[in-house]
């Protein structure tokens, strides 16, 4: 901590473990001590729903079971298993550190915080959470859940999405962590914040083992904590969703190696917001004139610092006009397009979730 920083102090924690120990959900990776199984899990937590996560969660581990076989998936069927969950980048990054604990640790998933810390893709709060639930180290775990409770409990009302607030945090956390209950500790710090100590200005109060002790319930402000800085507004694109069909084949490429999305695959899409005039002028000057163009419905996905506000039409094209498009790559720069059976699309190709409106035509 930096000199001039502000400490903070959490009050008694003893109610709350005895609170985790009756409250707390029944989730597949509460079940294991495996540091691997952790890790997924904690991987798969970032951004997304616990609900979300555990059909997933299932799967992965049941293609992937341990670190050697993450580390020799390819790429396509990683994606594949990884499709829908988004922040894809977050799968990338664990296969490079599984294929590093296979050459640099033998194959063992290392058992320390400063070695976990080190693998590619884990942070601070996802070291501490590995190793404290597979090792019982006493590091500790703050992620926005965490964040959120302590800000209330401490009335503490700095921009917790600052690294200041976080530094600040993270040492209250450790100084109240019993060492020999450390991961039923972060658990339940992570658990109240999911379940009683909500987002948005609906605490439920009521039902917090700290209430007497929280100094924002105190003075009645939990619901205006924590303090988030506003971010800066996200980047709207606009663009135009065309599935190309020609019989019960659809066209898709690969998008770029690095950047959004990376190495996944998706529909053509063209700039802009093209009305059905458009669409059919720029086929026309690919040299096609297709069988049926129809609109479908617009769709919005939001990114952390992007939102695609996307229209879309279903292009039904004449046998054989296929090889005509496949040959034009829209912008210059993108992969070919190719065309694929839908069982195939099912199977193999991972299509990012931003385009779930569009996915039933494919
Ligand atoms: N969010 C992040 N980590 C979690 C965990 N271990 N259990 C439930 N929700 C979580």
């Amino acid at each position: 901590m930096e000199r001039d920083e502000k400490k903070i102090q959490l009050p008694d924690m003893t109610p709350l473990l005895s609170w985790y120990e009756k409250n707390k959900r029944n989730l597949p990776w509460r079940h294991t001590r495996d540091p691997y199984r952790i890790w997924v899990s904690e991987i798969m937590l970032q951004q997304t729903r616990v609900e979300a996560v555990i059909p997933y969660y299932e799967r992965f581990l049941a293609r992937l079971p341990d670190v050697a076989a993450l580390a020799n998936c390819p790429e396509e069927e990683l994606m594949k298993l990884w499709e829908g969950l988004g922040y894809y980048s977050r799968v990338r990054n664990m296969q490079k550190a599984a294929k590093c604990v296979m050459q640099d640790h033998g194959g063992e998933f290392p058992h320390t915080y400063e070695e976990i810390r080190a693998l590619c893709g884990i942070g601070d709060y996802t070291a501490g959470a590995i190793s404290s639930f597979a090792f019982d180290v006493p590091a500790p775990a703050v992620d926005g859940n965490v964040m959120r409770v302590v800000a209330r409990l401490c009335a503490y009302g700095e921009d917790v999405l600052s690294p200041a607030a976080r530094r600040t945090v993270t040492e209250a956390v450790r100084a109240a962590q019993p060492k020999d209950r450390a991961a039923d500790f972060n658990q339940a710090m992570i658990e109240l914040g999911a379940i009683v100590c909500l987002p948005n200005g609906v605490p439920k109060c009521g039902e917090c083992p700290l209430r007497d002790a929280c100094l924002a319930h105190a003075e009645g402000c939990e619901a205006l904590l924590p303090v988030r800085k506003k971010a800066a507004p996200r980047k709207i694109t606009p663009k135009t969703v065309l599935i190309l069909r020609e019989g019960e084949r659809v066209a898709l490429r690969r998008r770029p190696d690095t950047g959004l999305l990376a190495g996944l695959f998706e529909p053509l899409s063209l700039e802009g917001h093209l009305r059905v005039e458009d669409v059919r002028a720029w086929l026309g000057e690919c040299g096609i004139e297709p069988l049926y163009l129809t609109p479908l419905e617009s769709a919005k996905h939001i990114f952390t610092h992007l939102e695609w506000h996307m229209v879309g039409f279903e292009v039904i094209l004449r046998e054989g006009d296929g090889e005509k498009i496949a040959n034009i790559p829209p912008n210059g720069a993108e992969n070919p397009l190719f065309f694929a059976p839908r069982e195939e699309i099912d199977k193999h190709y991972a299509i990012p979730g931003a385009y779930r409106a569009y996915r039933p035509y494919m």
